[in-house]
C-alpha cells in the first residue's frame, strides 16, 4: 500500500502527451478568478458572519493567508510533476498509493460536494431575484431544502444536472467565456463595493468579535471555501509558458485579487447592515443551515443579512438600492454555473485518473464515442451533486467540501517537503521561497482549520475516510495497476477523452495538442 507511481513514468505520461504551452501569467491570473470567485463571498458571507460578526474581516485573512502558502506548494508540485489529477497525482508519486487514494477520496468532497454548495448558492441568487424583479411569489417547499425549512431545493438540483448535461457532451468553457464570466463577476463586486463602502457606519463593527476567537476561527473554516479553486490554475501547468515566472504570479496573482476584493465587500456588508450573529438565549450563537437559526430568522422578520440566502444583493436592497441588488442577483446567476461546470470537470478527470490507475473500475473511465466524454462518471457525479444540492443547506455542503479540501492540500505541504529531501536534485521550474517556512505553515494552516470545523463535519469527515479505507482494501489494494505492475502510459489519440490531460476550462482546445 506504500508502492509509488514513479515519478518519471508519471513524467513520461505526461511527456507524451503534451500540450502545447500557450497560457501567460494574464490567463492564468483569469483562469483562478474564475473558478476562484463564487458562492464562497456571494453567499457564505452571511454563514461567515453568522459565526464571527464583524470579525470576519480577520476570518477572510486567515483563510486568504493559508490558502496563499499552500498554493504556493501547490506551485511547486505541479511544475515538477505537471500532469493532471491534481493532488491525487502528486501524492501517488511521494507518498504511495494508500495516502493517495485517501487523498482522491478526499478530492471527492472538495469537487462534487463544493459543486452542490455552488449550485444551492445559484439557486438562492436565482430565486431572490425572480421574486424581486419579477414579484413571482415561490412557495419555499421548492427552493430550500429541508434543513432550511423547505423539502427540496429544485433550482439548485436542476442547474446541477443541467451543467452535467453540458459536460457529457463535452462543453468546455473557452479562454472567452471565461474572461467575460470574471468580468461580469468583478464588476458586480465593484459595483457592490462602490455603493456599500462610501455608506458605512463605523459603529456596525463593534463589538467585533461577539463570539470571540473561537467565532473567527470557526467563520475562516467555512470561509476557506470562498478561497477553493485556485488549484484550477495549478493543473494548467502543463500548458503554461515559463511556469517559473508565470505559475507563482497566477496563483498568487488570483488568490490576492480576490482576498482584496472580499476583505472590501466584507467590510461593505459589515459597515452597512451590520453583521451581528443571533443567538440563543445563553449568548451562543446559532449554527447556520440550523433549524434553530431558520426559526430566529423568521421570529426577526428575516430581518438581518444572517439570514438572507443572497447576501450581497439582500445588503443592497436594505440600503436603497433595490435594482442594483437585483442586478447583482442577475450577474450570480449567469457567473455561478460556470464555478459548477469546473468543479464538476475536476471531479471527473479525478475520477478517470483514478479509474485509469486501476484504483477505481474501468467501467467509469469509458469514453462516450459521439462526445468522447467519460459520460459514464460523468453523469453518476451529476446525479450526486444535484441530491446534495437538492437537499442541504449551502453551508453544511461548503463545510465539508473544505474538509476534504484541507486534507489534500495539507498533503501537497508534506509531499512538497518529502520531496525537497528525497529529490533534491530533481528539475523545479517553480521553486517555493523558503519551503521550510512556507510548507509547514500550510500543512499547520490546514490542520488549524481543519480542526475549527464543526464537530459534525469532523465527524463526517471521518466517517468518509472509513469507507474510503474499506473501498480500498477491498477493490484498489488488489486491482491497482501499479501493484499489478502494468505500466500505463496511455496513448493519446485524437479519439482520446479529454480526460486527465484535458486542458482546464479557459485552456486551448485539445486540437490545439502538439503530439
Ligand atoms: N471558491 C468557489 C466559490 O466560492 C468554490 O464558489
Amino acid at each position: 500500500m506504500w508502492r509509488v507511481k514513479s515519478l518519471d513514468a508519471i513524467l513520461a505520461t505526461a511527456e507524451k502527451k503534451s500540450l502545447h504551452r500557450s497560457l501567460g501569467a494574464f490567463q492564468l491570473t483569469m483562469l483562478g478568478i474564475g473558478a476562484i470567485i463564487g458562492t464562497g463571498i456571494f453567499v457564505l458571507t452571511a454563514e461567515a458572519a453568522q459565526k464571527a460578526g464583524p470579525g470576519m474581516i480577520a476570518s477572510f485573512i486567515i483563510a486568504g493567508f493559508v490558502c496563499a502558502v499552500a498554493a504556493l506548494c501547490y506551485a511547486e508540485m505541479s511544475s515538477m510533476v505537471p500532469v493532471s489529477g491534481s493532488a491525487y497525482t502528486y501524492s501517488y508519486a511521494v507518498m504511495g498509493e494508500l495516502l493517495a487514494w485517501m487523498v482522491g477520496w478526499a478530492l471527492i468532497l472538495e469537487y462534487a460536494v463544493a459543486a452542490g454548495a455552488v449550485s444551492v448558492g445559484w439557486s438562492g441568487y436565482v430565486v431572490g431575484l425572480i421574486e424581486h424583479a419579477f414579484h413571482i411569489d415561490i412557495p419555499n417547499a421548492l427552493v430550500l431544502g429541508p434543513m432550511d425549512g423547505g423539502i427540496v431545493n429544485l433550482p439548485a438540483a436542476l442547474i446541477a444536472l443541467a451543467v452535467t448535461g453540458l459536460l457529457v457532451i463535452g462543453t468546455k468553457e473557452s479562454a472567452t467565456v471565461n474572461a467575460i464570466l470574471v468580468a461580469v463577476k468583478v464588476s458586480a463586486l465593484t459595483l457592490f463595493i462602490f455603493l456599500a463602502v462610501p455608506v458605512m457606519n463605523m459603529e456596525n463593527f463593534h463589538p467585533f468579535a461577539p463570539l470571540g476567537m473561537a467565532g473567527i476561527s470557526a467563520a475562516a473554516a467555512s470561509i476557506f471555501f470562498a478561497y477553493v479553486g485556485f488549484d484550477a490554475v495549478s493543473t494548467a501547468a502543463e500548458e503554461t509558458k515559463n511556469p517559473q515566472r508565470n505559475m507563482p504570479i497566477g496563483l498568487i496573482g488570483s488568490l490576492g485579487i480576490c482576498t482584496i476584493f472580499y476583505i472590501l465587500v466584507a467590510s461593505g456588508v459589515i459597515g452597512t447592515v451590520g453583521a451581528q450573529p443571533m443567538t440563543d438565549a445563553s449568548g451562543a450563537g446559532l449554527r447556520p443551515g440550523s433549524p434553530e437559526l431558520t426559526a430566529a430568522c423568521k421570529a426577526a422578520g428575516d430581518a438581518a443579512v444572517v439570514c438572507s440566502k443572497e447576501a450581497l444583493a439582500w445588503t443592497l436592497r436594505s440600503i436603497g438600492w433595490p435594482q442594483v441588488g437585483n442586478l447583482i442577483g442577475l450577474a450570480a446567476g449567469l457567473a455561478l454555473p460556470s464555478v459548477i461546470l469546473m468543479m464538476m470537470f475536476g471531479q471527473t478527470r479525478i475520477f478517470f485518473v483514478m479509474s485509469r490507475d486501476g484504483l477505481l473500475p474501468a467501467v467509469l473511465s469509458k469514453v462516450h464515442p459521439k462526445y468522447h466524454t467519460p459520460h459514464v462518471i460523468t453523469v453518476i457525479t451529476g446525479v450526486f451533486v444535484s441530491l446534495f444540492a437538492a437537499f442541504f443547506p449551502v453551508g453544511v455542503l461548503a463545510d465539508i467540501s473544505n474538509s476534504g479540501t484541507l486534507f489534500a492540500f495539507a498533503m501537497v505541504a508534506i509531499a512538497v517537503l518529502v520531496l525537497r529531501k528525497t529529490d533534491p536534485n530533481r528539475k523545479r521550474p517553480f521553486r517555493a521561497p523558503a519551503i521550510m517556512i512556507v510548507a509547514p505553515l500550510a500543512a499547520v494552516g490546514c490542520v488549524y482549520l481543519f480542526f475549527s470545523l464543526s464537530t459534525e463535519t469532523k465527524l463526517l469527515f471521518l466517517g468518509w475516510a472509513l469507507v474510503g479505507l474499506v473501498v480500498y482494501y477491498l477493490y484498489g489494494y488488489r486491482k491497482s495497476h501499479v501493484g499489478r505492475g502494468i505500466i500505463d502510459v496511455p496513448e493519446l489519440s485524437p479519439d482520446a477523452p479529454p480526460g486527465p490531460v484535458a486542458p482546464m476550462p479557459g485552456a486551448p482546445a485539445p486540437g490545439d495538442r502538439q503530439h
